[in-house]
């Protein structure tokens, strides 16, 4: 595995591999990596030739009040993780060489980037779209994979790419869950142990809701109360809404296509988010762990 760190040595490591026409896998993270980033790996591994993951916390996704400065990190453990989970490159940028002196061009996305986080976060999809769309140039992989956790992110760059004709596969890799159904996230280390168990709430209202919709529930509002119900253990909640997959716009009356159940909101002052899938089609069902 060879650790790179500048555009231009990724450039000339990858050019061998794209002459020969071998398949390039892309799994762009921010590291702290944990389970869920590794089936990211473990997923391109098997379906591409060559595995490039990036870690790099991407300053531009960050408001001013956010946790930039105490995103967790710790890049000896991560590099360990991606050689055992078979990458054959870790990009690790320096903040100069994504955005260096004189850096002013952004992407700026749609109305996928308006509801949900879009609204609590302001700019961040636009500072996810850009330092994707760098990292898809930088890398030019045939495939790009993502968590399903991040629900919205995942709309927001398919559809970049498809407007921008960029020409990758954007794949969606299912949420990994702890034993007790709580979302991996880096973020969750910043729970202390009672935080922690209080953070169960939301997978549990989502499994509750799912199995409702699996049970044959499909009245959106019944769904999102079941959904909402346990969330009282929450310190805010930023949203729970039940919306159509495609549009992520919100569904009122009667589930009838393929919609997902987001909930956002803090655990003490940890920001936390998840999701659950109803009837999407071609997504592997998320592990019941509730
Ligand atoms: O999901 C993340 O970790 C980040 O938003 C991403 C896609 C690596 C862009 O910085």
């Amino acid at each position: 595995m060879r650790v790179i760190e500048t555009v231009a040595e990724l450039r000339a490591a990858l050019q061998p591999s794209r002459r020969a026409g071998r398949s390039i896998g892309l799994v762009p993270t921010m590291g702290y990596l944990h389970d869920g980033h590794l089936a990211l790996v473990t997923e391109s591994v098997a379906a591409c030739d060559v595995t490039v993951v990036s870690i790099f916390v991407n300053p531009t996704q960050f408001a001013e009040n956010e946790d930039l400065s105490s995103y967790p990190r710790d890049p000896d453990r991560d590099l360990a993780l991606c050689r055992e989970a078979g990458a054959d490159i870790v990009f690790l940028p320096g903040v100069d060489d994504i955005y260096p002196a004189g850096f002013q061009t952004y992407v700026e996305p749609g109305a996928l980037a308006e509801p949900l986080c879009g609204a609590f976060r302001p700019g961040h999809f636009r500072g996810v779209a850009t330092v994707v769309a760098k990292l898809f140039n930088m890398v030019q992989p045939d495939t790009a994979f993502f968590g399903q956790k991040d629900f919205q992110q995942v709309a927001v760059v398919r559809q970049m790419a498809r407007d921008l004709d960029m020409r990758l596969a954007v794949v969606s890799v299912d949420t990994v869950r702890e034993d007790d159904g709580i979302a991996m996230s880096s973020r969750n280390a910043y729970l202390d142990a009672t935080e922690r168990r209080r953070a169960r709430c939301i997978s549990r209202g989502l499994f509750a809701a799912r199995r409702a919709f699996e049970a044959g529930e499909r009245d959106a509002a019944r769904l999102l109360a079941l959904a909402r119900e346990p969330l009282s253990e929450m310190d805010s909640v930023q949203y729970v809404e039940l919306v159509d997959a495609a549009t992520l716009q919100p569904v009122t009356g009667a589930v009838e296509r393929p919609a997902a159940i987001c909930v956002a909101g803090h655990i003490g002052n940890t920001r936390l988010i998840d999701n659950i899938g109803l009837d999407i089609e071609g997504s592997r069902t998320v592990r019941d762990a509730a």
